[in-house]
């Protein structure tokens, strides 16, 4: 497709044209992932929103496509600790699309396996220890 000249606006025939991107959001059901989620999709992007609970990503792909009158949004389940899981989105987006151009990689995980013994050792609350972390990692770290 020929790109519009610079300093050319893209006409309704331009995005029509345009070749369908396909983003996957993992953590889509609530918070900043279901945000992103909704405004992708308003952007005319495909979007599989993921999530690690079936029903809650199910309603969360109900609440946009009602909510803001959107049709192009799946839901796939994804745990992104879970490697079986990850295998079958994978899977899933090859068979089903061949591509993947946008990945938000918002599920609030941090990727640091803890020790837990150590943890009680230290009289650390292995329930919440990673609380303060992830809130200093939160503000220096961009999520895409
Ligand atoms: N909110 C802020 O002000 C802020 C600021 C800076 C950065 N951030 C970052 O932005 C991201 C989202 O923030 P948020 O406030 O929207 O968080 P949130 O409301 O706690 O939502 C987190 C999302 O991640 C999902 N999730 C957690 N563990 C997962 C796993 N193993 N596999 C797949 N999904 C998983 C949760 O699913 P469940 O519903 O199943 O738990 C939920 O959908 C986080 O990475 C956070 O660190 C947020």
């Amino acid at each position: 497709m020929e790109r519009p000249a610079p300093g050319t606006a893209a006409t309704a025939a331009d995005a029509e044209q345009a070749p369908q991107r396909l983003a996957v959001v993992t953590g889509g059901n609530r918070g900043v992932g279901l945000e992103v989620c909704r405004q992708l999709a308003d952007q005319g992007v495909t979007v599989i929103l993921t999530a690690r609970d079936d029903k809650r990503g199910k309603d969360a792909v109900e609440s946009i496509r009602r909510e803001s009158n959107l049709s192009n949004i799946v839901f796939h389940q994804l745990d992104v600790q879970d490697d079986t899981s990850v295998a079958s989105l994978v899977q899933y987006i090859e068979n089903s699309y061949g591509k993947l151009d946008i990945l938000v990689n918002n599920a609030a995980v941090i990727g640091v396996a803890a020790d837990e013994e150590g943890l009680k050792a230290l009289n650390i609350d292995t329930e919440t220890w990673e609380q303060p972390v992830c809130s200093k990692m939160c503000s220096r770290t961009p999520m895409m």
